[in-house]
C-alpha cells in the first residue's frame, strides 16, 4: 500500500461515474489524487426526504484518507519510508535526530545557523518545575512508565496555560520546544523514581540523547560520558521512530488536537494510543514473548500455536501499511550488531532470529504478508543497553515526539481541517418508552 497523491496527474485525476441501482439515477463524483470526497457521496440519495445520502462506512479506517500531509511517504509494498522526501536509511545514516524533528516541521533540512539555535532552545528548555518531580513521586514504585509519562505529559499544560493559544506561531513554538526538551526530562525521572534512585537533573553541555543517557544512568561521577555505541544507537533509534504518518498515536494526536485543545493534552492523548500492545506496546511485547518462548527449541511450537490462532499473535510481526519488510527493521537488526558488539550478544537474539526464519518461509505468513516490523529487534537492543522492558515504548514515545509534534501542527494549519467527528450507521433500537427495572432508587 503506497500514500496516495504523488503520482502522473492524468490517472490522479477524473471522475467516478455511479449509477444507484436504487434508483436509477447517475451521479459523477470527482476524483483527485486518487480519492474521492467522501461526502460527495452525500448527494447520492433516494426520493425519501429523510434520506441524509450515502456514508463511506470504513472501521479502522482501512482504506480513508483523513488528511493532506506532506510530511512523510510510505510505500508498504516496497518497504519505501521518507521523512520529507529523504530516504530513512539516510537520516538514519548520517542525520542527528534534532536535525530530523527540524526537518518534518518545516519541511527543509535546518542550516547551521538554524540547528545551532534550535539546539541551544530545546537544551535551555530541559529542566522541568520542581512540582513535575514531585508529582512523578506521587506515582507507585511499580507503576508503568508509560502511565506516568501520559499522566505527566498531560500535567504540563497546567504549568503552561498560555499553550493553549494555538494560533499564536510563537506560543506553538515555545510549547514545540518544550516538548521536545523537557519529555527526556519527564521519562528519565519516571525510571530513576520506579529504580528508588534520586532523579539526575538534566546537563546542558550534553548532546540530546548523550543527556537523555545520563538523566537515566550517572550515579556518583560529576559528568556522565555515555557509551558511544549507546548514544549513536538510540540516536538511530529515535530517527526511525521520528514520524510514520497517519499510524494509530498520530491519528489520535490529530483527532484530539483537532478540538484546538493545547499540544501538551494532544501528545498526551498520543501517548496513551502509542502504549497500546498492537502499536508501540508491541516492543515490550516482543520480549515478552522471546522470554516465554523460553529456548529455540521451542520456536516451532510456539509458531503452531500462533497460526492455529490458540496462542497470541507473533508480536513484532506485521503492520497495517508493510507488506513486505519493514526498512526500519532492516536498520535496526544492522543497529543490534553494533550494540551486541559492546554488550555481548543478547540471550534472546537467538530465539528471534528462530522466530523470524521460521515465520519468513512458512505459507501462514507469507500468504498474509507479515514480516518483521520495527518492533522485531529494538526490545533486544533496549534490554541490552539495560533498560527495562516496560520502559521501551517510552523510548518510542520520545522518538515519535517530533513527527506528533509536526503532524498536529500541520493538522491546525490546514484550513481544511475541522474537530474530528466521524459518522455511525447506528444498529440500536428505535425509540421505545422508558419504564424503569428498578424496584428503589436512592
Ligand atoms: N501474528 C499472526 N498473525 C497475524 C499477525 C501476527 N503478528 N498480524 C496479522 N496476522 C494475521 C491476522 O490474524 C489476519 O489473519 P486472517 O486474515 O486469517 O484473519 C491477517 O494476518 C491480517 O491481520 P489484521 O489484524 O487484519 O491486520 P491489521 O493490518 O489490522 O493489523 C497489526 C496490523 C495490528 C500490526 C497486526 O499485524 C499485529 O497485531 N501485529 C502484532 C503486533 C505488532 O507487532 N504491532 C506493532 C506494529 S508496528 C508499530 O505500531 C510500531
Amino acid at each position: 500500500m503506497a500514500t496516495p497523491g504523488t503520482t502522473e496527474e492524468q490517472t490522479a485525476t477524473g471522475t467516478l461515474d455511479i449509477t444507484d441501482s436504487r434508483t436509477g439515477q447517475q451521479q459523477s463524483i470527482p476524483i483527485n489524487d486518487y480519492a474521492i470526497r467522501a461526502s460527495d457521496l452525500k448527494k447520492i440519495k433516494t426520493d425519501d426526504p429523510e434520506d441524509v445520502g450515502l456514508v463511506s462506512y470504513d472501521p479502522a479506517f482501512m482504506n480513508t484518507a483523513s488528511c493532506r500531509s506532506a510530511i512523510t511517504y510510505i510505500d508498504g509494498d516496497k518497504g519505501i519510508l521518507r521523512y520529507r522526501g529523504y530516504p530513512i536509511e539516510q537520516l538514519a545514516e548520517g542525520a542527528t535526530f534534532l536535525e530530523v524533528a527540524w526537518l518534518l516541521r518545516h519541511g527543509e533540512l535546518p542550516t547551521q545557523q538554524e540547528y545551532d539555535q534550535f539546539v541551544h532552545d530545546v537544551t535551555y528548555h530541559t529542566y522541568v518545575h520542581e512540582n513535575m518531580r514531585t508529582f512523578l513521586h506521587g506515582f507507585r514504585y511499580d507503576a508503568h512508565p508509560m502511565a506516568m509519562l501520559c499522566s505527566a505529559v498531560a500535567a504540563l499544560s497546567s504549568f503552561y496555560p498560555s499553550a493553549r493559544n494555538i494560533f499564536s506561531a510563537e506560543e506553538r513554538n515555545i510549547s514545540i520546544i518544550r516538548l521536545l526538551a523537557k519529555v527526556p526530562t519527564i521519562a528519565a525521572f519516571s525510571y530513576r523514581h520506579v529504580k528508588g534512585l534520586p532523579v539526575v537533573y538534566p546537563d546542558n553541555s550534553l548532546s540530546y540523547v548523550e543527556n537523555f543517557l545520563s538523566m537515566i544512568a550517572r550515579m556518583t561521577e560529576s559528568r556522565y560520558e555515555a557509551n558511544p555505541a549507546f548514544a549513536k544507537a538510540l540516536e538511530v533509534l529515535f530517527i526511525l521512530h521520528a514520524d510514520h504518518e497517519q499510524n494509530c498515536s498520530t491519528n489520535a494526536v490529530r483527532a484530539v488536537g483537532s478540538s484546538h485543545v493545547d499540544p501538551f493534552s494532544a501528545i498526551a492523548a498520543g501517548i496513551a494510543a502509542l502504549f497500546g500492545p498492537l502499536h508501540g506496546g508491541a516492543n515490550e511485547q516482543v520480549l515478552r514473548m522471546i522470554e516465554e518462548i523460553g529456548d529455540v527449541k521451542n520456536v516451532p511450537k510456539f509458531i503452531e500455536e500462533v497460526k492455529s490462532g490458540k496462542g497470541s499473535r507473533l508480536m513484532g510481526f506485521g503492520h497495517r501499511v508493510y507488506k513486505s519488510y519493514d526498512p526500519r527493521a532492516k536498520i535496526v537488526k544492522k543497529l543490534a550488531d553494533d550494540v551486541f558488539k559492546v554488550t555481548g550478544v543478547d540471550r534472546g537474539l537467538e530465539i528471534a532470529l528462530e522466530l523470524e526464519r521460521i515465520a519468513l518461509s512458512d505459507s501462514y505468513f507469507k500468504e498474509r504478508k507479515l514480516y518483521p516490523n520495527v518492533d522485531f529487534y529494538t526490545g533486544l537492543i533496549y534490554r541490552s543497553m539495560a533498560f527495562p522492558t516496560d520502559y521501551f515504548t517510552v523510548l518510542f514515545a520520545i522518538g515519535r515526539l517530533p513527527g506528533w509534534l509536526a503532524q498536529w501542527e500541520e493538522m491546525l494549519l490546514d484550513k481544511e481541517q475541522k474537530i474530528a467527528r466521524p459518522r455511525q450507521i447506528y444498529t440500536g433500537y428505535q425509540e421505545r418508552d422508558y419504564k424503569s427495572k428498578l424496584t428503589s432508587k436512592k
